[in-house]
């Protein structure tokens, strides 16, 4: 297949990029500068110059490919609302260009759902519908189009999709933990997130483009809820600093933007993802790439 992928120059996105030309498929990758356009051909794929806020360049790569992967996301968390809004134009504009002929529409999701007495399931709608929503309500907005000649497919990742070099939430806590001296967890910790290794999670996208059924929401989850303090105490374990507890009135002052993710509680099962794809994931865990030092050499900060 020709897949147009966006975010391909990103953490998740490259390794799918890797991914889909190990599997005989044509990758072309949108980038929206220089430095992105030679990552994306150093990886051996196309180049495809454009961005999430050119609309015109998202269609036009829409339209040479068999299918469309959407990784791309601004993760500028400072305008949050913003980037949803952005990112709903954006899915909106590819949809109404790839409609008709059932040609494969996969977008990055999360697992927010507002189901908490159990894990997330596959079958739980998301919750959010509408540009002012969050991210832009785009995962519904495109399981819409399943009847409309999309196979349109929600890839919902772990809230950390980890391994070496990866700069997202778990990094992030990481420079909190050295920056304070000490590694924190909200309140008593308990809160919990679902983790997947970052090749777990292209081979899952990979298999979704290839098999998943129009409308399907797959869960790329190796681990189904991790605590709070438990990913804390393996972080300040492998820099040798305390864990500690931050109360939750202080949990913005002493996170950041990080705060707001890591205080959420979310537990999600992949049972139905393996059934349907035949997918199992047999990467390291979270715990062991924060001990192998995928985050932070095992020194102490200055
Ligand atoms: N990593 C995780 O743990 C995780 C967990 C849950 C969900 N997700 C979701 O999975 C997707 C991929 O995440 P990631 O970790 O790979 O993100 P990432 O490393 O931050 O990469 C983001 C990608 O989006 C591109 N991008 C951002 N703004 C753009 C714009 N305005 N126009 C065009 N391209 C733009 C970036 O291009 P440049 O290279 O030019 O910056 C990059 O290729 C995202 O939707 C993310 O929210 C990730």
């Amino acid at each position: 297949m020709r897949v147009f992928v966006t975010g391909a120059s990103g953490w998740i996105g490259s390794a799918v990029t890797e991914e889909l030309l190990a599997h005989g498929h044509k990758v072309v990758g949108l980038a929206r500068s220089d430095e992105a356009a030679a990552a994306v051909e150093a990886r051996g794929a196309t180049a495809h110059r454009g961005s999430l806020h050119d609309l015109d360049s998202l269609a036009a790569g829409v339209a040479g490919a068999d299918g469309v992967i959407h990784l791309a996301f601004n993760h500028d968390f400072s305008d949050y609302a913003g980037a949803g809004r952005t990112e709903h134009a954006a899915v909106r504009r590819m949809l109404d260009t790839i409609e008709g002929g059932d040609r494969p529409f996969l977008l990055a999701s999360g697992l927010a759902s507002g189901v908490s007495s159990r894990p997330v399931t596959e079958d739980d709608e998301s919750p959010f519908r509408g540009a002012d929503s969050m991210r832009g309500g785009s995962e519904n907005l495109a399981l819409d189009h399943a009847g409309r000649g999309v196979r349109a497919v929600a890839l919902r990742f772990a809230a950390s999709v980890h391994g070496m070099g990866d700069h997202g939430f778990v990094a992030r806590l990481t420079e909190v933990a050295k920056e304070h001296g000490a590694s924190a967890y909200v309140g008593d910790g308990s809160t919990r997130w679902p983790a997947v290794h970052r090749t777990d999670a292209a081979r899952l996208v990979r298999l979704a483009l290839e098999k998943a059924p129009a409308g399907s929401r797959v869960h790329a989850v190796a681990e189904e809820g991790l605590r709070s303090r438990d990913i804390a105490a393996a972080i300040g374990d492998h820099l040798g600093l305390p864990t500690v507890s931050v109360a939750p009135e202080d949990a913005d002052a002493h996170f950041g933007w990080i705060g707001r993710f890591f205080g959420l509680d979310i537990v999600a099962s992949n049972a139905r993802t393996r059934e349907l794809l035949g997918w199992e994931p047999t990467g390291p865990t979270l715990f062991e790439d924060i001990a192998a030092g995928a985050y932070a050499p095992a020194e102490l900060p200055e």
